[in-house]
């Protein structure tokens, strides 16, 4: 993967937001969200007991990022300098010239439309500069219905859909979704 470098990390801008490197002082918001029983059904993480384990995930991103695997922008509030959440791209293959994408807000700045502002720079920054041909968000819960608008608001197409057992024996609903360059 010898033309993609995040050295110097790529910090992105937007009216309202800044997009910086993730780093070990964010682990308190990390684990915030990744505590939370809603947000781990959602996204399939598996909940944080300890803010350590959200320091250790901070440590292995940025190996992933020296790998160049993922990159993951911890998403900041211009205003206050504040962290409001963060986005990714991740699963990255050089091969395909493509990506997953990954996102989340802590509860209390969902509704402003900040996902939608930090996808757009992303989704831009990973065609224009990285030249990827296609962004995919897969193994959505369609019971998302916050994330599922937000991938369709921002231009993405619904691939598939199918029904998962989930870890607690349940029948779910998932989607994948695909973002072509072309489309862009
Ligand atoms: C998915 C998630 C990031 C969506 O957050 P969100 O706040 O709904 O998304 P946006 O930031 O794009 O905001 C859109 C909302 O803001 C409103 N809004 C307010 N001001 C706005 C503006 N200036 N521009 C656009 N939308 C605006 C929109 O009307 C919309 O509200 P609605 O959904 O009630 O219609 C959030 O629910 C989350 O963090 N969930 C947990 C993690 C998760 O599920 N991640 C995805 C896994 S697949």
């Amino acid at each position: 993967m010898d033309h993609i470098s995040f050295t110097p990390f790529p910090v992105l801008e937007t009216e309202r937001l800044l997009l910086r490197r993730v780093e070990r002082s964010d682990a308190k918001y990390i684990f915030r969200l990744r505590s939370d029983e809603k947000y781990c059904k959602f996204t399939g993480i598996k909940k944080y007991k300890d803010i350590n384990e959200a320091i250790k995930y901070i440590d292995r991103i940025h190996k992933d990022i020296e790998n160049k695997e993922c990159i993951l922008w911890s998403i900041c509030s211009k205003d206050t300098n504040e962290f409001i959440g963060g986005i990714s791209l991740w699963d990255i293959k050089d091969k395909e010239k493509q990506s997953e994408i990954g996102y989340d807000l802590l509860p209390e700045f969902r509704g402003e439309g900040y996902i939608q502002e930090a996808i757009k720079v992303v989704i831009c920054y990973a065609f224009n500069e990285l030249n990827f041909r296609k962004i995919v968000a897969e193994e959505v819960r369609t019971e998302n219905i916050k994330s599922m608008k937000v991938l369709e608001e921002s231009g993405f197409e619904v691939i598939k859909k199918y029904e998962v057992v989930n870890e607690d024996g349940n029948k779910e609903e998932r989607a994948d979704h695909s973002l072509l360059r072309t489309k862009f």
